[in-house]
């Protein structure tokens, strides 16, 4: 589904289908009156009727003939003023309405609906972002295509200025990050593999003209990396580090950070998972897949901004060589872990990727992690768990995803919590017992985030849909690339 504006008046613009919202079940916007008044009052008549409820998302289909064959009325809801939430529902109700249409082009003026507290840029904004989740498949693994090709193929919106493009622009770019996380991470752990997620990373440098390092186990071995390779040790796919660079401002500006969770399988380890649902550690990637995907929104948009992607990438298998608990390795940072539970690994491979960051001098570091299935019991699947010493960064990040529809929910990381964590034997032990454990990944997390600005999401519970439509959301690139558009501006 592909999105453009112009700024030729509804009236007159040609389509096969044009999607018109309908306020507090009666009122028609600037441009539905207009197409009215070129139909003959077609469409005020059909509202009178009485055949659409005002349901927020609710259609009703208008024959029309000439330049534009047919209208789907929306219903925006029983209020005049839209909410965030009842303007999504619309959306989603009519383009989802227009899909068994026989319309490839359409047009839409859901904007012309008021939304409160929200500007027309965030409307489009809404429109694209919604249009490309309805549209996303995600087939490449099955022989035969199952669903109907997308429609409507393009959406038009018209503006009254030039500059709306703008906001389409960036919400395209951002969709397109979304969807490359989706694809990573709905690619099984056979397909995507280490290996797999750094030819990924050298092609996406390759075509967007973006710096590329990936360094492997012997360049990790010279770094020190001992978490990280610790946690490398069962599987017989080689580890990989992913380092991807771009260069919007100046190259004196210190870059800002992303690190993600590159497991791209987690049985567990020694310390194995039981078998129910184990497939789903397929996702414990989407970390790596939405640093990957906001680096591409971002050089999309040529961001004037400097941003450093780093991807620790490894299996975690239980084999005669892996990992056993107890077993005690020293981190990049010079600290020794004591391996308590080998299911506790994306605090490990995190762990080095966040000294080794510390070489690009960033000026912040945000990680992103499915890191504890601890943070779904506290939080479930609407809000990823935001943790930060920085009450400045953490309020960016949340006014970042709370515009944009991809929230996120501040929990503690206060120094008592850091008891948890200690060995008898090592400097640190890689599990803090039952209680708050996301809290304590985090403060494991924070010994070694020195140096810079820093910030952990856990997206355990918001990264993918489990049931019989299970998939990767995509999560948190909207969260991501809107806070990085803020800096870009600010
Ligand atoms: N990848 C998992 C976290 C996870 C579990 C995400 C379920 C989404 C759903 C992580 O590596 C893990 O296994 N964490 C353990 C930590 C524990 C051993 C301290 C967990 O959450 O059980
Ligand atoms: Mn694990
Ligand atoms: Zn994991």
């Amino acid at each position: 589904m592909q999105f453009s504006t112009r700024t030729t008046a509804p009236g007159r613009m040609r389509a096969g289908c044009a999607l018109v919202p309908v306020l507090a079940g009666k009122e028609l916007t600037a441009g539905g009156k207009e197409i009215d008044a070129v139909h003959g009052g077609r469409l005020a008549k059909a509202i009178r009727s009485g055949d659409l409820p005002a349901k927020a998302g609710s259609t009703l289909l208008v024959q029309l003939d000439g330049h534009l064959p047919r209208v789907l009325l929306v219903a925006m809801g029983d209020a005049r003023e839209a909410t965030e939430k009842s303007f999504g529902e619309a959306v989603r109700g009519g383009l989802r309405a227009a899909g068994p249409l026989a319309a490839d082009e359409a047009i839409s003026l859901l904007h012309e609906a008021p939304v409160a507290g929200r500007d027309t840029g965030w409307k489009l904004r809404a429109q694209v972002l919604i249009g490309r989740e309805i549209a996303y498949r995600f087939e490449t693994l099955k022989t035969r295509r199952e669903t109907q090709p997308v429609r409507p193929r393009r959406v038009v919106l018209p503006v009254q200025s030039a500059g709306m493009s703008a906001a389409v622009a960036q919400a395209t770019a951002i969709a397109n990050g979304v969807d490359m996380a989706k694809d990573l991470g709905n690619l099984p752990g056979n397909h995507c593999t280490p290996t797999y997620l750094a030819e990924t990373a050298r092609k996406m440098a390759r075509e967007l003209g973006l710096k590329v390092e990936v360094l492997d186990t012997r360049q990790m071995q010279a770094l020190k990396m001992g978490a990280l390779l610790s946690v490398a040790r069962g599987s017989d796919q080689p580890p990989k580090l992913i380092v991807l660079r771009y260069q919007g401002a100046g190259a004196k500006q210190p870059p800002i950070a992303l690190v993600g969770k590159g497991i791209t399988f987690d049985t567990g380890g020694i310390s194995l998972k039981p078998a129910a649902e184990m497939d789903e550690m397929k996702f414990d990637m989407c970390g790596a897949a939405s640093v990957l995907g906001t680096m591409r929104a971002v050089a999309e948009l040529g961001l004037k901004i400097n941003l450093v992607v780093v991807v620790p990438t490894t299996e975690n298998m239980p084999s005669g060589r892996a990992t056993k608990p107890g077993d005690i390795v020293t981190s990049m940072s010079g600290q020794t872990v004591e391996i308590l539970n080998t299911d506790a690994e994306g605090r490990l491979i995190l762990c080095d990727a966040l000294t080794y960051v510390q070489r690009f001098k960033p000026s912040t570091v945000v990680d992103v992690a499915t890191l504890t299935g601890a943070c779904v019991i506290a939080l479930g699947h609407h809000h990823s768990g935001l943790f930060s010493p920085s009450d400045a960064l953490a309020a960016e990040l949340q006014d970042a995803g709370r515009e944009i529809g991809d929230s996120c929910w501040r929990m503690p990381l206060d120094d008592e919590y850091q008891e948890q964590l200690k060995s008898p034997f090592a400097d640190v032990a890689n599990i803090g017992g039952r209680p708050a454990g996301s809290v304590t990944a985090a403060c494991f997390l924070s010994r070694f985030a020195k140096g810079y600005d820093w910030a952990h999401l856990d997206i355990a519970g918001t990264a993918w849909k489990s049931g019989a439509n299970k998939g990767a959301s995509g999560r948190p690139v909207p969260l991501l690339a809107n806070f990085l558009l803020a800096r870009a501006k600010g």
